[in-house]
């Protein structure tokens, strides 16, 4: 089973809910009558970006980038690909980047100043996760679910070589899961 190869829970299905309501709340006050468009990067931030669109009260537009920037190891390789681009034209429209985690920073520093050059009205970045420790860019998020440490972790959207995307929480993974 998937629990066997988790080292411990970092974040329960109750503290990633309670939390993203809260995320919710903060946004829906922040873009009311404004063009909210929510930009996910997947596929990490599938799960983040179902659970977070909802707890928004106000109209928000969606739409999905893929980019590649991992392989299967656990280190940012710093060159990001756009796999899938964007379908919906930025001019006018108030976007939010939700990401699953933010570590070095290089894939959404890539990303935003690639998106800011198509003229949005505004830019900012909703990151589930914050690796603050591993950053490399100079880059913040402008809102943050959670600050964890510098650990490797899986789940909610977050992957090990694709795999512990659909567990429920978000956990620290065995040493030993990658390090064979
Ligand atoms: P960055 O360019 O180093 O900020 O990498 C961001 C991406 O790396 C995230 O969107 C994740 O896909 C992946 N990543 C970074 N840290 C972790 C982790 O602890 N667990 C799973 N994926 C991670
Ligand atoms: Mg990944």
């Amino acid at each position: 089973m998937m629990k066997d190869d988790i080292k411990k829970v970092l974040l329960s299905e109750e503290e990633l809910h309670a939390r993203v309501s809260e995320l919710g709340a903060q946004l829906s006050r922040d873009y009311a009558g404004k063009n909210l468009l929510m930009v996910s990067v997947l596929k990490g931030s599938v799960v983040f970006m179902a659970d977070l669109m909802r707890a928004i009260s106000e109209p928000a537009e969606i739409d999905f980038m893929v980019v590649s920037s991992y392989g299967s190891g656990v280190k940012s390789s710093g060159v990001v690909k756009i796999v899938k681009d964007l379908d919906i034209n930025l001019q006018g429209k108030d976007i939010l980047i939700v990401e699953d985690i933010l570590d070095s920073g290089m894939t959404l520093d890539y990303i935003k100043g690639m998106l800011l050059d198509r003229n949005p009205s505004s830019i900012r970045i909703c990151t589930l996760l914050d690796k603050p420790a591993r950053r490399k860019a100079d880059l913040q998020a402008d809102y943050v679910g959670f600050t964890v440490p510098d650990e490797f972790v899986v789940g909610y959207g977050l992957d090990y070589d694709e795999r512990y995307r659909n567990l429920p929480y978000i956990g620290v993974l065995k040493p030993e899961v990658y390090s064979v």
